[in-house]
């Protein structure tokens, strides 16, 4: 797929993972020990497609500070910063100065997937269309984009975020254009693609297809979401060929010190300088740069915070605990609660599902 230029939208703010996404921007979070970016620009390498324009926005200088050229991953990186937020049609417009193949893949920055991507080139080219997109079926729906095909797999209707969608079928936010479909997209104003250039596009009779595969997928935009996709990243559950160790219960990045009696398991990603005390138990979660998890204390299913400390006996459980917060001794952090930066709880609280 030499011939095929890829396009990543990367400039969303992220708002249902803050606090993490205070300091990062989402598809930088470190993910199974490297930034969520670099697994899917790593598919997108294995494809053979060698062009890469991001479109940014939030947190934008973040991203060539880490990827620059893109020499260390095969790629060719370019960067186009949306000084206002586009939407994602509007990113996507602002790009297209930057493009020169026919054809023209646009991702997600937010999707971990094993879909084969040569695969839904083949599609948009064997159905001569103006436009691909990859579909997937889902258990709810509501959430996405609702994506109804007809038996020749032609798109029918393009319903974003419906409360009644009438199939299971899903956007899966990865996309085949024609480079002239995509240069129609108005430049210089928001512009959703889901909500404005896919239903327009559908109402003028242009051709819109849908592959549909059962690929590992998932977007990793709530915490849920990112910790379990992380997890199956960890235990090879999911496709990537930029982890930085093999695949197993755990991957444990350099400088970190793990008690050889505690249990770091279940797809756990122990980031740098990481500390894990004795008898400590840490089952699918991720520990960003310098947590620290003392003796005896329980984290299941959550993120931890760069240089945020679980002290001794607290259990944690599907939270998100800010970068250099505290949980003191014997507290219990329960049901999707977040803890903010640098908050500090005292020893032996029970708190659920409230944020602090
Ligand atoms: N450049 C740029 N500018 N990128 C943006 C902007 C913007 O203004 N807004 C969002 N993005 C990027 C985000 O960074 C993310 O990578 C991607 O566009 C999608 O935005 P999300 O905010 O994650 O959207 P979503 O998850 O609610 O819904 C989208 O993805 C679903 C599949 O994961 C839609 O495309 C749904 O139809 C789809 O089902
Ligand atoms: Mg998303």
């Amino acid at each position: 797929m030499d011939d095929v230029e890829a396009v990543v939208l990367v400039g969303g703010k992220g708002t249902r993972l803050r606090p993490l996404t205070l300091s990062a921007p989402k598809p930088m979070l470190p993910t199974a020990g490297v930034p969520f970016l670099a697994h899917l620009l790593s598919r997108i390498r294995a494809a053979g497609v060698r062009r890469v324009v991001l479109g940014t926005s939030y947190l934008a200088s973040t991203f060539e500070e880490h990827f620059g050229d893109g020499e260390s991953l095969g790629l060719e990186l370019t960067y186009v910063v949306e000084e206002a937020p586009l939407g994602t049609g509007g990113g996507i417009a602002n790009v297209a100065q930057h493009l020169t193949s026919e054809n023209v893949m646009v991702f997600n920055g937010d999707v971990l997937c094993g879909t084969d991507l040569g695969a839904v080139v083949n599609t948009h080219r064997h159905t001569d269309a103006d436009v691909t997109l990859h579909l997937v079926r889902v258990q709810d729906p509501r959430a996405y984009g609702c994506v109804p095909t007809d038996d020749d797999g032609r798109v029918l209707a393009f319903l974003e975020k419906t409360e009644d969608p009438p199939t299971d079928q899903i956007n899966a936010g990865c996309y085949v254009f024609k480079r002239s479909i995509l240069e129609e997209i108005p430049r210089g104003r928001v512009v959703s693609v889901e909500r404005e250039t896919f239903p327009g596009l559908l109402e003028r009779g242009a051709r819109v297809s849908g592959h549909v595969d059962n690929a590992y997928w998932r977007d990793m935009g709530t915490p849920g979401d990112l910790v379990h996709g992380s997890a199956d990243l960890v235990r090879g559950v999911a496709p990537s060929a930029a982890l930085p160790g093999p695949v197993g219960e755990s991957i444990v990045l350099e400088g970190a010190d793990v008690a050889k009696d505690a249990f770091v398991f279940g797809g756990t990603a122990v980031g740098r300088d990481v500390v894990v005390g004795e008898g400590a138990k840490v089952e699918g979660s991720m520990l960003f740069d310098g947590a620290v998890i003392a003796a005896g204390a329980i984290v299941e299913s959550s993120v931890v915070g760069a240089g945020a400390r679980i002290e001794a006996g607290a259990h944690v459980r599907d939270a998100v605990i800010g970068d250099r917060a505290v949980v003191g001794a014997h507290c219990e952090i329960k049901g999707g609660m977040r803890i903010w930066p640098d908050v500090q709880l005292p020893p032996h609280g029970i708190r659920f599902s409230a944020d602090v």
